[in-house]
C-alpha cells in the first residue's frame, strides 16, 4: 500500500490550500470537495499534460467540450437510465443506507438488519426550464463519454477525420454515490478525462493494447509510481453494461486496490445505440474502401481526482535534513503548483527585495507558476516550498549585488549552486 496515511494527506491538502471539505462553513456536503489555490493549479497542470499528450502532440485526436446537460433521451439510449445503478441496503432499525457489496450481513452503524437489496441509480436527475414534467427533466451527465459520442457526426462531419481517431474531452461528471468516501477518491462531483478512439471493427485488439501503452506513458509523465499500479482484468458479469472488455488500472491507495483508470472496449454499443434512438445515421464512409460500417469503440478513462489523489500519494517523501525531519512533494516539474519561488535573503533590506523584485518579475513573465516568498528565515522558506512541492527555490543575497549570480536550491537534494542570472533563465526554461 502507498505510504503515507491518508490523515497526512488530507492534512497537508488543507493547511497548504490543495483541497478544502466542500460546503466547509455550512458543515459540508457529503461528496463534494473544493480546490484551493495551489489545488487548482496543480490539477490544471494535470489536464494540461494530458491534454497536450493526447490531442495537441497527436494527429489522430479531435478536442470537444461538449454541454453537461444533455438531452435526456441520450441517457435512455447509452443504457444509463436503466443500468447506471449500485445496489442499496436500507438497515430497518436505524434506516441508513448503505451499498449493499460494501457492507456484511449486519449494520456496521447500529447492528440492525437491512432490507432487500434494490437497484439505485446513481444519475442526478433536474428540470431543465420552467415546466415541471417528463418533457423537462434531464440529467447531470454521469460521464463525459456521452457528449462525444452525440458529437461523433459533428466531428466527423467538420474534420473530416480517417480511421482510426479518437474524440477527447475533459470536464465534470456527476454521480450520486450511496457512499462517498476516502477523500477525493469515491466524490458526487468529479472530473474525467476521456477519449473515444474509432477504430475499424477487426483491430480493436490492436487499439487496446496501444493504449494501454499509453496509459502507463502518461502515468510516467504525471508521476505516478508504476510499482503501485496493477492491472485488472475485468470479469463477465462486473463490466459496465457496454463493454466487451476492460481493463482496470487500480493503484495500491492506503485504503485499498482501487481503480485509478479504465480501458473499456465498447464495441459499437453507442453509435448504434444513438443512431436508432435518435434516427440520425452514425456510420462512417471509408473513402479508400467506399465501405460504411459503424465504428468500434477503445475508450481509456482517467479519473481527474484520483489521479490528483495517486500523484500526492507518489510524490509523498518524508526525509531527514540538516539534521530534522521534512516533508517534501516530489512531484515533476510538468505538474508542480509552483515552478520556482524567490527569495530576498532578508527583507528589511530595500536593496536585496529590489533586485529580488526584478529576478521574480522576469521569472513569472516567463513562468506564470512562479512564488514570491519573504517570509520568515530562509530555512522556514525551503521547507515551506518542499511541503508543495517546489522543484527550485532562488535566493537574491548581497551578492547578487555585485556580481548578477544567485542561489538555486533543488528541492530533493537540497543541494545549492551559484549562477548567474542569465543561465539560471536557462535551467530553469529547459
Ligand atoms: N466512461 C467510463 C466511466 O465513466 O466510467
Amino acid at each position: 500500500m502507498a505510504e503515507p496515511s491518508m490523515e497526512k494527506i488530507v492534512s497537508l491538502c488543507k493547511r497548504r490550500g490543495f483541497i478544502y471539505p466542500g460546503s466547509e462553513i455550512y458543515g459540508g456536503l457529503s461528496g463534494t470537495w473544493d480546490f484551493g489555490p495551489l489545488g487548482v493549479e496543480l490539477k490544471n497542470n494535470v489536464k494540461a499534460l494530458w491534454w497536450r499528450m493526447f490531442v495537441q502532440e497527436r494527429e489522430d485526436m479531435h478536442g470537444v467540450d461538449a454541454a453537461i446537460l444533455m438531452n435526456a433521451k441520450a441517457w435512455e439510449a447509452s443504457g444509463h437510465v436503466e443500468g447506471f445503478q449500485d445496489p442499496l441496503v436500507e438497515c430497518k432499525k436505524c434506516k441508513r443506507r448503505f451499498r449493499a457489496d460494501q457492507v456484511e450481513k449486519e449494520c456496521p452503524e447500529c447492528g440492525g438488519s437491512f432490507g432487500a437489496v434494490r437497484q439505485f441509480n446513481m444519475m442526478f436527475k433536474t428540470e431543465v426550464g420552467a415546466t415541471d414534467g417528463v418533457a423537462a427533466t434531464t440529467y447531470l451527465r454521469p460521464e463525459t463519454a456521452g457528449g462525444i459520442f452525440v458529437n461523433f457526426k459533428n466531428v466527423v462531419d467538420s474534420q473530416h477525420p480517417k480511421l482510426p481517431f479518437g474524440i477527447a474531452q475533459i470536464g465534470k461528471a456527476f454521480r450520486n454515490e450511496i457512499a462517498p468516501r476516502d477523500f477525493i477518491f469515491r466524490v458526487r462531483e468529479l472530473e474525467q478525462m476521456e477519449i473515444e478512439y474509432f477504430v475499424k471493427p477487426a483491430d480493436w485488439q490492436t487499439h487496446f493494447e496501444a493504449w494501454k501503452g499509453e496509459v502507463y506513458r502518461y502515468l510516467d509523465a504525471v508521476g505516478i509510481s508504476r510499482e503501485l499500479v496493477h492491472e485488472l482484468e475485468v470479469p463477465d458479469g462486473e463490466r459496465a453494461h457496454y463493454s466487451e472488455r476492460t481493463i482496470d488500472f487500480e493503484f495500491d491507495f492506503p485504503f485499498g486496490r482501487k481503480e485509478l483508470y479504465g480501458l473499456a472496449y465498447r464495441t459499437d454499443f453507442d453509435l448504434k445505440a444513438h443512431a436508432a434512438a435518435s434516427g440520425v445515421d452514425l456510420s462512417y464512409l471509408d473513402e479508400e474502401t467506399k465501405e460504411r460500417f459503424v465504428p468500434h469503440v477503445i475508450e481509456p478513462s482517467f479519473g481527474l481526482e484520483r489521479t490528483v489523489l495517486a500523484l500526492l500519494l507518489s510524490a509523498y517523501t518524508e526525509d531527514e535534513m540538516g539534521g530534522e525531519t521534512r516533508t517534501y512533494l516530489k512531484l515533476n516539474r510538468a505538474v508542480a503548483p509552483v515552478k520556482v519561488a524567490v527569495f530576498p535573503l532578508l527583507k528589511n533590506k530595500p536593496e536585496l527585495v529590489k533586485k529580488a523584485r526584478e529576478v521574480y518579475t522576469i521569472l513569472k513573465k516567463m513562468m506564470p507558476q512562479t512564488m514570491w516568498d519573504d517570509n520568515g528565515n530562509i530555512g522556514k522558506r525551503y521547507r515551506r516550498q518542499d511541503e508543495i512541492g517546489t522543484p527550485y527555490c532562488v535566493t537574491i543575497d548581497f551578492d547578487t549585488l555585485q556580481d548578477d549570480t544567485v542561489t538555486l536550491r533543488d528541492r530533493d537534494t537540497g543541494k545549492q549552486e551559484r549562477l548567474p542570472i542569465g543561465k539560471l533563465l536557462e535551467k530553469l526554461a529547459s
